[in-house]
């Protein structure tokens, strides 16, 4: 039976255990050469459906005898892609498939040397969540399916090759000029999980079982915004039970990486926008470590359990930003967050089905679906569930979830049983019913206050009337305080106030990529066009979709800058992720005149 509606994996079908990857990485044609193995225990046999995107195949055949097997592709879907349909013969221990990416794979991205931060050698990252591993790779590409494995991958000389895998060791590849990197993922992963980046890197260790990669041009910066992973990581083995993935590396990617930051096992990829120069950001980083349990050991089944993942790891990264922050810094995290969420819950206004928690994406794309709801709305979820039995017992639950579950991939309904095992009656007294299967919030929703919070909320909903920060109040405010202010504050301020806001505070000049989006957007929204200049900068200088849909929704506002946003998009958009494309190009459809 298929069991993801963005799959073809079947569960009564063959299950391939474990990948054996060849992949040679070629710059000048942006194609991924590749055989890999498909490895069956037990033996398999019959008909084997795989997914696929984009790719070229060109032979099939059973690995131990070379024996070739028939194949057929089928048609071209929107959202999934070409089945790979196999028959294999009895008792098959493992196949191989010999194929080619196309240069047009959603799942990965190439960059010229202009576009990375050394500017003299190309770069290439992978992105496969929610459903691109099969541009990379024909396989099972559900997250119900997971598979160990293993990789050569062949680049050229003087770049490095990581993955989301331990590091096996690299020697001189079989093409002169070519080097081959090792790897080895020995924990079955979902496939969303598989990740690769090729580039000019460099490491700088941050504990013994911690390191950071990045270009040589930031890694020192890198590893001073990171130093406290450590602390972490030891916070988060509190929560969760002992680290299981024996090394945290992070990579930090060149700037068109179109998330913050994405939790690949042993390897969190992360934008380089966190980077700030003050460690304001990484959050971003308790969240992607946070996914080593909730995600990555206890894995949604499909998107349309998402939220398993992202409001389970949103709610984690709350409490390790409380055990080193402290409860004030939590409760403004809570904040921002809630404003997300009720940007989300307003932009699917006309698509309520979107704002449950057990989504049905039937003919949905997943990153279409995505937004600040399952992340939000699930967090909110599991502190409800958390202050319904008190702290200790929450955190027994937690490790008993952890325990029962890990390394398997589970639905929502199989989260609600479990619940319902080991707190008879919790569900229906949060009214998970409401939670899961009915649109917006439910009412009774957990809030979080605090003293700094409410008087920050008060100034920013006084704007109007006046009411401003105290004497050196405002300049005293750490980077979430000021995100708040900015977030809360009137969304129409008018020019003069908005002068008057940059002047005192120097919001244009903001390195800080939180801060300058949420100012420009402000300043956008109340017709304050003498940041225009500044707007087209981070258009053009940042890939993250988090910055890039809420200022190009920003300059919807009139015909002029909506033929701006045309412009910069024209501009900028071959140096976008794939994704990011996608993303404005929605948004740009969908302004008045469009
Ligand atoms: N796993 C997500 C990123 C993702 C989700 C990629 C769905 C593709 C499809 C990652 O953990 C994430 O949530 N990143 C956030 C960070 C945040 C909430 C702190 C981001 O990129 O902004
Ligand atoms: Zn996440």
């Amino acid at each position: 039976m298929r069991t993801d509606p963005h799959s073809h994996f079947d569960d009564q079908q063959p299950r391939a255990t474990r990948w054996h990857l060849r992949l040679l990485v070629d710059f000048d044609q942006r194609i991924v050469g590749g055989e890999a193995t498909l490895l069956f225990a037990p033996p398999a046999a019959g008909v084997l459906d795989l997914d696929t995107k984009g790719l070229a195949i060109h032979r099939v055949w059973v690995s131990v005898t070379g024996n070739e097997i028939p194949w057929e592709l089928g048609p071209e879907e929107p959202i999934l892609g070409r089945r790979l349909r196999l028959h294999l013969p009895e008792a098959t221990h493992g196949i191989s498939i010999a194929y080619e990416t196309s240069p047009e794979a959603a799942g990965l991205q190439w960059l010229e040397p202009a576009q990375t931060e050394g500017g003299r050698h190309p770069f290439l990252f992978s992105q496969c969540q929610a459903i691109h591993a099969r541009t990379l790779v024909p396989c099972q590409d559900s997250a119900a399916a997971r598979v160990a494995y293993d990789a050569e991958v062949v680049v050229p000389e003087g770049l490095r090759a990581v993955m989301s895998a331990g590091p096996m060791g690299d020697e001189p590849g079989p093409i002169p000029g070519t080097r081959v990197f090792h790897f080895r993922m020995p924990q079955p992963i979902p496939s969303y999980l598989l990740a690769l980046a090729v580039g000019d890197l460099e490491c700088r260790d941050l504990s013994p079982r911690s390191r950071v990669w990045a270009e040589p041009a930031v890694v020192a910066r890198a590893a001073w915004e990171f130093a406290d992973v450590e602390a972490m990581i030891g916070t988060a083995e509190q929560l969760f039970g002992p680290y299981d993935w024996e090394r945290y590396d992070l990579l930090v990617l060149p700037r068109s990486f179109p998330y913050g930051g994405m939790e690949n096992p042993r390897m969190t990829f992360l934008t380089p926008t966190l980077l700030a120069g003050d460690r304001s950001l990484v959050d971003v980083v308790a969240h992607e470590l946070a996914h080593s349990w909730t995600g990555n050991l206890v894995t949604n089944a499909t998107a349309e359990h998402f939220w398993l993942n992202e409001g389970f790891t949103v709610w984690a990264e709350r409490r390790i930003l409380r055990a080193l922050h402290g409860e004030e810094a939590c409760a403004l995290a809570w904040a921002v967050g809630q404003k997300d969420l009720e940007e989300s819950l307003e932009r699917f206004r006309d698509q309520p089905g979107l704002t449950l928690l057990r989504t049905r994406l039937d003919g949905i794309d997943p990153d279409d679906a995505f937004s600040s709801i399952p992340y939000e709305k699930g967090a909110r979820l599991v502190a409800a569930l958390e202050r319904a039995v008190g702290e200790p017992a929450f955190h027994g639950f937690l490790q008993a979830y952890m325990r029962r579950f890990r390394f398997t991939s589970i639905t929502t309904e199989a989260f609600c049983a479990f619940t319902e095992e080991q707190f008879p009656g919790l569900l229906a007294r949060v009214d998970a019913e409401a939670w899961l299967h009915q649109p917006g919030m439910p009412a009774g929703a957990p809030v979080f206050g605090s003293a700094r919070l409410d008087r920050i909320l008060e100034l920013a909903s006084g704007f109007g009337r006046g009411v401003r920060p105290g004497p050196g109040e405002a300049e005293a405010w750490g980077v979430t305080e000021l995100l708040v202010y900015l977030q809360n504050l009137p969304g129409n301020l008018g020019p003069q106030a908005c002068a008057e806001l940059d002047g005192r505070l120097g919001l244009s000049g903001r390195g800080n990529c939180e801060i300058l989006a949420a100012w420009l957007v402000l300043a956008l929204g109340s017709g304050h066009d003498a940041v225009l200049g500044r707007v087209r900068e981070m258009l053009t200088g940042v890939g993250r979709m988090k910055y890039l849909r809420p200022l190009y929704g920003a300059l919807g506002r009139d015909a002029g800058t909506r033929a701006l946003a045309r412009e910069i998009f024209a501009q900028a958009a071959a140096g976008y992720h794939a994704l990011a494309r996608r993303a404005v190009q929605g948004v740009l459809d969908g302004y008045p005149d469009s």
